[in-house]
């Protein structure tokens, strides 16, 4: 891993002091790096209604939020007010932005969520607020000024359309220039001023709450429960009142309920589907025309294959998902798909494969591309 990414720390040593712990500054994490894209292609995408974006403008009394696809007259706002647009995913749109993602694999792919790139014009930004999230925030272009704060008072102003801090009261403050870099544990107070014109770009990981996770791995519970037998009292007694629920069947009920149950074998198999699905806007885009299986083995063995951005493929020893399914994975093709999980791409894949079965229907469906690079 690049040594400046995380400012001379290893990622062990990162892990252990600063992750979901305390922020830390990095200056010149990228070194030369001035953004992704420029504001015109940034806006297009603000535009567009497949693409989830916001804009957000304030002046001394209120906060305004639009929720994208933005209207033109929006983003031709005098640069001379402080306003700011967000867009999220760029990872799925940009392939230079999925691979500034993967700078981060050093922790799992799992808990990557994605890159959101933002444009505010001098004096814009989104206000004091906290994140539940882990996010490291990228200098593009411009000069931010970010100041953060550990207070415990997280209320926010009441009735505003974004979650503002009531009461931030910042403790450390830095401009950061292109390239530097702040990462900011979950819950930290922060707010980012552009200093002029400038573009921050977000990573941001993935943390779902406990209801969440339970509430999802009910529904594949539920998808899977085979529970045999019926409800029988051979030896039922009178009762004086036949609208009182008897005790016996509500006893009986938790006999049979008690056979639903789970191992870790099954919370894996979840989480391994559950993680690997795709956000409800990704679709993927098969191709118009596919290839014949030998003809993609033939292209694939000359050029190699790629995932598509979108593709989540995750494993667990030999057990393997991708976009929200399980991989009935044939003997001979784990390390071949280690490989493609873990660097996402295979330089090569030998004509005669056992993988290549499996990769073809991946093409089909659109979840990985002929040639190990983009273009
Ligand atoms: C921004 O880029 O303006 C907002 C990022 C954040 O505070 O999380
Ligand atoms: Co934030």
């Amino acid at each position: 891993m690049d040594k400046n990414l995380l400012g001379g720390l290893s990622p062990r040593t990162f892990l252990r002091d600063y992750w979901q712990k305390k922020p830390l500054l990095i200056r010149n994490a990228i070194p030369g790096f001035s953004g992704l894209l420029e504001r015109d292609a940034l806006f297009e995408m603000a535009r567009d209604e497949d693409i989830e974006s916001r804009f957000i403008a304030h002046d001394d009394r209120a906060w305004q939020l639009e929720r994208g696809p933005l209207p033109k007259r929006l983003l031709r706002r005098p640069v001379s007010t402080p306003w700011t647009v967000l867009v999220q995913g760029l990872n799925l749109l940009l392939p230079e932005a999925d691979a500034l993602m993967r700078r981060f694999a050093f922790i799992p792919y799992a808990r990557l969520d994605d890159v959101m790139v933002s444009y505010a014009t001098d004096g814009g930004g989104v206000g004091p607020h906290f994140d539940s999230y882990d996010v490291f925030l990228l200098q593009g272009t411009g000069r931010r000024r970010w100041q953060i704060s550990a207070q415990k008072d997280l209320s926010l102003v009441d009735g505003a359309p974004l979650r503002i801090l009531r009461n931030f009261v910042p403790e450390q403050e830095w401009v950061l220039e292109p390239g530097d870099m702040l990462y900011l544990p979950p819950h930290y107070a922060h707010n980012g001023i552009a200093e002029g014109e400038c573009t921050t770009y977000s990573v941001g990981f993935r943390a779902p709450s406990a209801q969440e996770l339970g509430t999802a791995f009910l529904d594949h519970l539920r998808d899977r429960l085979c529970l045999r037998g019926m409800y029988a009292d051979p030896d039922l007694a009178v009762q004086t009142d036949p609208a009182q629920l008897p005790a016996a069947m509500v006893d009986r009920v938790a006999g049979m309920l008690q056979d639903i149950h789970w191992s870790r074998n099954e919370i894996e198999q979840f989480l391994g589907g559950y993680l690997s699905e795709p956000k409800p806007h990704v679709f993927f885009d098969p191709p118009d025309e596919p290839a014949t299986a030998k003809r993609f083995a033939r292209k694939a063995a000359r050029s190699g294959v790629r995932l598509d951005a979108r593709t989540q493929l995750l494993r667990s020893g030999r057990r393997f998902w991708i976009n929200g399914e399980a991989v009935e994975v044939p003997a001979g093709v784990h390390a071949t798909l280690r490989t493609l999980a873990s660097t996402r791409s295979l330089a090569t894949v030998g004509e005669d494969d056992t993988a290549l079965h499996l990769l073809h229907d991946w093409y089909c469906d659109g979840f990985l591309h002929v040639g190990a690079r983009d273009g």
